[in-house]
């Protein structure tokens, strides 16, 4: 009997996990199993990853936490590393725990900024647990349902010749708060016209675009982030999971532009964990292996392996009705009856064979988001297992 509150709709499926390395964890009975979910996709560069753990044992024996009256030399440097990524010089950073936190500050700076009412957003995006963007009022959003625009044969840039185009209240828009590649469990990445489209409409009209890079950042699309797929160039980034591979850290960046409109308003946004120097350790720790040990081109080797045999499953089993995926960010649409009965079956059926995968409760596709790290090895025996769970 746990004193616990659960996760809402997700099933308990492994009990009393005690270790984890690298891309696999161990039960306390020791049992091994790959994680191809890092965790809630946040363990980017494989659990318990060594230069990791050196960082933060290093900044936690000097400061882990200062406080609202000092700073830290530490800090400042995460945050430069963060806009340096980004390519906003002269922009402004600053550090916070998780995802949600992030984008709550960067939808409040834009609100700041922005003199119309309206956010625009795509109607399955997916903001985090509380704040604005999770409630999504009317008064406050405006949700766009982009699904039918997947299949639109359109070529030139939107307009409102398209009558999906016509309906935004454009006069109200202040800004565009975009997830590049929806993670609501079901993994769809917007077409490319549309994101460009309303992108340049929002800039036209003076506003801002915002991107969510909660998820798809950090390498985890085959690219530092996941706007990069699109050509488009954002005035504020969250970006949290896999920057503190399993550290709450997160950040939310702002180009240069953002200061000017602030005009020397302050934020009213504080917390007791906001810029600490720990945080700020293990995000200029992760950056580095990323960068120095070419983790993200390596991805794209493995991505591509994993593709191929995901393919070779659907050919032969049948039971994949679609696979979707940019880098290691993959979602496996599972042929299925309404009650999922086929894809919780197989979902079971992978973590009793050793393996942990994602699954959004009231859907048929399962997800992989695995560390950079994870070698061909594990992906290979998780193409034999997963096939063998499918039938
Ligand atoms: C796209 C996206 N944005 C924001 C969040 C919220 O992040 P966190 O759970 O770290 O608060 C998530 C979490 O899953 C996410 O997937």
């Amino acid at each position: 009997m746990s004193c616990l509150f659960w996760y809402p709709g997700h099933e308990l499926l492994v009990e009393d996990i005690v270790r984890a390395e690298g891309c696999s964890v161990w039960d306390a009975r020791g049992k091994r199993y790959v994680d191809l979910e890092s965790g809630v996709w946040c363990a980017s560069i494989g659990h318990g990853n060594p230069r990791v753990l050196r960082a933060i044992s290093e900044q936690g024996a000097q400061i882990a936490h200062a406080g609202f009256n000092y700073s830290c030399a530490i800090v400042e440097e995460a945050a430069r590393e963060v806009l340096s990524l980004l390519g906003f010089d002269g922009g402004r950073c600053v550090l916070l725990c998780s995802g949600s936190e992030a984008v709550e500050y960067g939808v409040r700076v834009a609100r700041m900024s922005i003199d119309r009412s309206l956010l625009l957003t795509m109607a399955d995006s997916y903001f985090g647990a509380y704040g604005s963007a999770s409630r999504r009022d009317a008064s406050e959003w405006f949700l766009f349902d982009w699904f039918p625009c997947a299949e639109c044969a359109r070529t030139e840039e939107c307009d409102s010749s398209c009558e999906r185009w016509a309906a935004v209240p454009w006069d109200r828009i202040g800004g565009f708060l975009f997830e590049p590649g929806s993670s609501s469990g079901l993994v769809r990445f917007p077409p490319e016209r549309l994101i460009r489209s309303i992108a340049h409409a929002v800039e036209e009209s003076g506003g801002l675009f915002l991107a969510n890079e909660v998820t798809t950042g950090i390498g985890r699309t085959g690219k530092w982030f996941g706007f990069q797929h699109y050509g488009v160039h954002p005035d504020i980034v969250a970006v949290g999971k896999g920057i503190g591979n399993g550290y709450p850290v997160s950040a939310a960046a702002f180009a240069r532009g953002i200061g000017k409109r602030l005009a020397g308003r302050e934020v009213k946004y504080a917390q007791s964990h906001q810029n600490d120097p720990l945080g700020a350790a293990v995000l200029i720790e992760v950056v580095r292996v990323i960068r120095e040990e070419g983790l993200i081109e390596r991805s794209m080797e493995i991505s591509s392996a994993l593709a191929g045999g995901l393919d070779k499953i659907r050919e032969r089993t049948g039971r994949i009705r679609e696979i979707r995926a940019r880098g290691l960010m993959v979602g496996i649409e599972i042929d299925d009856d309404p009650d999922n009965s086929r894809t919780i079956r197989t979902h079971r059926e992978l973590v009793r064979r050793g393996f942990l995968v994602g699954k959004r409760p009231n859907t048929n596709v399962l997800r992989l988001d695995p560390p950079l790290t994870i070698s061909r090895a594990e992906i290979d025996s998780f193409l034999a297992a997963f096939e063998k769970a499918l039938g």
